[in-house]
């Protein structure tokens, strides 16, 4: 079999012989590694990149000390750089239990991060903070969700980096041109008409969890489907966890959803009923120790309708809305924290439920009202949940139970 030849620049051949240093011929490395794997010709400048692998849960001390190395080696990131959720909230990790063995080694992974020049936003939603990235532009993200929302409803494209690729693509600025960076690989091999009313975000997620299972890694085109904000971000997180579709089209709303977008072999799919989604999301656990909500990363606007259900309301669950820092910051700004905290919630940054070390926590149970979230907390987190809208959560939360 021939091998593909893949051509570099003067600039990328010097990166990768070591002229740059030992920390960006490291990252060329592994770049022009995937790109061979994967068959591209050629690398892309990249506009950002967004890595995963962030909490200590994940990394532990082998992780730890790779980026450590790294750092040491120079290797610096050349465009903005943002990280996924790290396994706690860096201001406030104390008065959560957080053990501080765990916060001691997960500040280091952060600071090894910085000193390699990421910026420690630590959220899946960095496009809800001043890091959209535009139409067509090439960007290397690795968090599912915020691959999903970026390819699909911003118009940028990526594909699904792991962590040590979009921290390689960081430093050397560029990414192998493959998958999704191509057109080609854009257009949907699946339709999916939807003929039954999305009325929240937990309907996005169900319908996500359904068709995701259905289509697997492939591009579905929906139709009759009325999208927002959160709505999608819950589409696209949940057909990420149950299909690793990390792009989707939606007729009316999306920027690519053009007729020419669908491949002439496209199978279609027809969902009449979401009830098989929320079947398989639920477990029959009734007392709910914890409620989350913010996942993916919440906006303000998803914080702002929390604490206006929780108005005179206090929780007997626990209740973490989970969310990037400078959202946290804007909803302090406007009250909406303190209201939330008022009431026994909490609204927490940097965080998720997923990578933070919920087992030394003491939960046992979880209510949710995202399907990527309930989909991943049996095994990820050992906790029994149920899934429904942000008002059945947030009844959860003060009632301490789900009937
Ligand atoms: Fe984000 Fe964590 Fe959910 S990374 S998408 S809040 S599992």
């Amino acid at each position: 079999m021939l091998e593909l030849v893949m051509r570099l620049t003067p600039e990328e051949q010097a990166m990768l012989a070591g002229d740059l240093g030992p920390g960006v011929k490291r990252a060329m490395e592994i770049v022009v590694a995937l790109g061979k794997i994967y068959g591209a010709r050629e690398l892309v400048p990249i506009a950002s990149a967004q890595v995963a692998g962030v909490s200590y849960k994940n990394l532990g001390d082998a992780g730890l000390e790779f980026l450590r190395q790294w750092a040491r080696e120079g290797a610096r990131v050349r465009v903005p750089t943002m990280l996924n959720p790290a396994g706690m909230d860096l201001a406030r990790w104390r008065e959560l239990g957080v053990p501080e063995g765990f916060a001691r080694r997960q500040m280091e992974v952060i600071r090894a991060f910085e000193a390699m020049g990421a910026v420690p936003t630590c959220t899946c939603t960095p496009y809800l903070v001043g890091n959209a990235p535009g139409l067509g532009e090439h960007i290397a993200w690795s968090e599912s969700s915020a691959v999903s929302f970026a390819n699909s409803v911003l118009g940028a494209r990526t594909n699904r980096e792991g962590g040590p690729g979009a921290l390689a693509a960081a430093i050397v600025g560029r990414t192998a041109k493959y998958g999704l960076h191509l057109d080609e690989n854009r257009v949907a091999s699946y339709v999916v008409e939807v003929r039954c009313p999305l009325r929240n975000e937990a309907d996005f997620g169900a319908l996500g969890y359904m068709v995701g299972r259905r289509v697997k890694n492939a591009v579905p085109y929906f139709r009759g489907v009325e999208g927002e904000q959160t709505g999608l971000k819950a589409l696209g997180a949940a057909m990420a966890a149950s299909g690793a579709v990390a792009l989707y089209h939606v007729e009316g709303v999306t920027p690519e959803a053009e007729a020419d977008m669908v491949s002439p072999n496209a199978e279609t799919i027809v969902i009449e009923s979401l009830s098989e989604g929320y079947a398989a999301l639920n477990s029959s656990v009734e007392k709910i120790d914890l409620v989350s909500i913010g996942c993916p990363h919440a906006s303000l606007a998803e914080i702002e309708e929390v604490a206006r259900w929780l108005e005179g309301k206090r929780v007997k669950a626990a209740l973490w809305v989970t969310t990037a820092r400078r959202t946290r910051e804007l909803a302090e700004e406007r009250g909406f924290v303190q209201a939330i905290e008022a009431a026994g919630g909490r609204v927490l940054a940097d965080t998720c439920l997923v990578v933070a070390p919920v087992e030394a926590l003491g939960f046992r149970s979880l209510a949710t009202n995202s399907a990527k979230m309930a989909l991943y907390a049996p095994s990820h987190c050992g906790l029994a949940v149920r899934f429904g809208s942000l008002e059945q959560c947030l009844e959860a939360a003060v009632r301490g139970v789900v009937r």
